[in-house]
């Protein structure tokens, strides 16, 4: 999911390739490479690290080829290493290949290829598919394009590839599905890369490639695509009419609204190849491996730091009632200090989007030694904490550059409802009625995630009315209780405003006394077994001239009567509705940090992961 380019014209490829890899630097990456053509063939130069220690690798000589592609690698199949960063060769070193996305079906296809006598000199995913395509272009004996299109008929999940071929100095070919890729039209050259910013000083003229479909870039022959059908397209070229700065945020003011607005994708790929509906299942690999150790566990212990910590609360309320588990949720860094009881019989959970905090890997090194079986949750593949985990599985947000965690958030608090209902399954805590059910829903979450962003404008309006003040409360009850303490984070974060997150009920128990017409309260009543309750919260806040938001489902009717301000998400089961009821309080807190000219990509004394204690 990170950055991929290429060349081919008159100039030198090298130093083209380089500068569009660093200007594709803010995409986060964990490694770097590049494949040049020359009279040799192909040569290859990658290495896990910056672009920088890649350059430090590429001899002079090499630097003349006019023809060449580079990648910068957000690993998802194969820790980061020199062997795993991208290109790949073939087996025959025939043909190289760069990859964004992932080869869902590879290990099958890796099997096949296997049995026909390949080897591999990597785990990843992509190097099973540059090695189909040799299959094919030897066997069928077909051009280098042909072969990219009989491939990926075979192929399962998503990408955007170059591909080069010794030998064979005017053609690059590219294909794309699911993962950006635009080719820049230039004067007796071309450019590829996964969005503009590489090749907008060269050319505003792009093609942006559909979805499933290949095309042959050639100087000689020019542009041809085809579908993976083979049905001939005609190049639809463009004139891009935006400026650099832009394009690196997708045309967001900040990345953080750019992964707000991701979380349709993130979400729909973190349950990719996971959540398979038509099979009426739910497959998370790692969890099948240690079924026994979780089917047989005595509890379950979550720990986490910061928003990971509130997905872990949410997955708190997901795992007791959907397998009966005992949950425990923990600060890490209270956890790892306070000599805590661990046995052989717990599992214990690490959630953390960067896989490097403090706190939380050394939560799991101390629960590691006391025997826990030790399972991560992670966005970041081969970080510390995934590799301290004896296993785990990886939410594919891709690289959530905002300190501000928003996909990441949704993205792990999906892994938990994965696997709450593979596990309640397993255990038979729940029935098979209530598990289809439940998978049909989740698989709608999605499009609904994409309906709630259409809020942004509601949200924008009730930020410009809130933007002054000095405090803020969050209530929620249930499974929107920690969504409410995640609202909170949210704004205190980015706005420097003081906010709280408290569960409903417990306003008697002290909160009630902030409130005031200077108090706002954003409340979460969402229709669930405790609405009416939720209400009569209002209506204790109102009697005392607090100010209410309320994130209700669509229709409401009562909370709608009596709040300052309400915003509607879609309806859906109490269970998955943080994905939903989270959004618009990202939302707000977003437009209010704005309106208060706060730096909201890199807020002040935050930083996006801490690797200290
Ligand atoms: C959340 O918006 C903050 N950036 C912070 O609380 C973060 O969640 C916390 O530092 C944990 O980070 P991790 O998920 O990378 O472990
Ligand atoms: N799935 C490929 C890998 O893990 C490509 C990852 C990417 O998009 O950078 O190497």
């Amino acid at each position: 999911m990170c950055g991929i380019v290429g060349y081919l014209g008159s100039k030198k490829a090298y130093p083209i390739l380089v500068k569009g890899l660093k200007r594709l630097e803010y995409r986060g990456y964990d490694s770097a490479g590049v494949a040049l053509l020359n009279g040799n063939g192909i040569e290859i130069y990658k290495k896990e690290g910056k672009v920088v220690q890649m350059e430090s690798i590429v001899p002079a000589e090499d630097s003349l080829a006019t023809l060449g592609i580079g990648h910068t690698r957000w690993a998802t199949h194969g820790a980061p290493s020199d062997r795993n960063s991208h290109p790949h060769y073939s087996q025959s070193k025939r043909i190289a290949i760069i990859h964004n996305g992932i080869i869902e079906n590879y290990a099958s296809i890796k099997e096949g290829l296997s049995k026909r006598g390949y080897t591999f000199q990597s785990d990843t995913d992509t190097e099973v598919l540059v090695n189909l395509i040799e299959d094919i272009l030897i066997h069928a004996d077909v051009s280098l394009a042909e072969a990219v299109r009989v491939a990926l008929n075979q192929v399962v999940g998503a990408y955007a590839i170059a591909v080069i071929e010794e030998g064979n100095p005017d053609q690059i070919v590219v294909a794309k599905k699911g993962s950006p890729l635009v080719i820049g039209v230039g004067e007796g050259e071309y450019f590829i890369a996964s969005d503009a910013t590489p090749f907008i000083e060269y050319t505003k003229q792009a093609v942006y490639l559909n979805e499933e479909e290949v095309a042959l870039i050639s100087l000689e022959k020019g542009l041809e695509i085809r579908t993976i059908a083979n049905e001939l397209k005609r190049p639809y070229v463009q004139e891009l009419a935006i400026e650099i700065e832009s394009i690196e945020k997708g045309g967001y003011d900040h990345f953080m609204l750019k992964e707000i607005n991701e979380q349709p994708k993130s979400i729909f790929d973190t349950l990719r190849g996971r959540l398979l509906v038509n099979q009426g299942t739910i497959r998370l690999g790692s969890l099948d491996e240690y079924e026994q150790k979780f089917l047989t566990a005595d509890r379950i212990i979550i720990v986490a730091c910061g928003t990971s910590w509130h997905a872990g609360l949410v997955a708190e309320y997901l795992i007791e009632d959907l397998t009966r588990i005992p949950v425990e949720v923990e600060y890490a860094s209270e956890f790892r200090y306070r000599n805590p009881i661990i046995t052989e019989k717990d599992i214990v959970i690490a959630v953390s989007q960067s896989g490097e905090t403090a706190d939380t890997l050394s939560a799991i090194k101390l629960a590691k030694a006391k025997g826990a079986t030790i399972f991560g949750i992670c966005n970041v593949v081969g970080s510390s904490i995934a590799r301290e985990a004896h296993v785990g599985a990886y939410t594919h947000a891709g690289p959530e550059i905002g300190v501000a965690s928003t996909k990441a958030f949704t993205a792990q608090v999906t892994v938990f409802i994965t696997m709450a209902l593979s596990l309640g399954r397993k255990r038979g805590t729940i029935s098979e009625q209530e598990f289809r059910r439940l998978i049909l829903e989740l698989d709608t979450l999605p499009k609904k995630v994409e309906e709630t962003l259409k809020l942004d404008a509601q949200s924008k309006k009730i930020a410009a009315a809130y933007k002054d003040v000095p405090n803020c409360l969050f209530l929620g009850r249930g499974i929107n209780f920690p969504v409410a303490l995640e609202g909170a984070l949210k704004l205190k974060e980015i706005s420097y405003i003081h906010a709280e997150g408290y569960p409903a009920a417990e306003m008697k128990h002290g909160p009630i006394a902030l409130i005031d017409e200077d108090m706002p309260t954003v409340v979460i009543a969402t229709k669930t077994e405790h609405y009416e309750k939720v209400v009569s919260n209002i209506q204790e806040i109102k009697a005392r001239d607090g100010k209410i938001i309320a994130i209700v489902n669509e229709g409401d009717v009562d909370v709608t009567r009596i709040a300052d301000h309400v915003i509607e998400v879609p309806e859906v089961d109490e269970r998955l509705s943080p994905l939903l009821t989270t959004i618009p309080l990202q939302l707000i807190s977003y437009h209010i940090a704005v309106m208060r000219g706060c730096h909201v990509d890199q807020p002040r004394n935050l930083a996006k992961s801490v690797t200290v204690e």
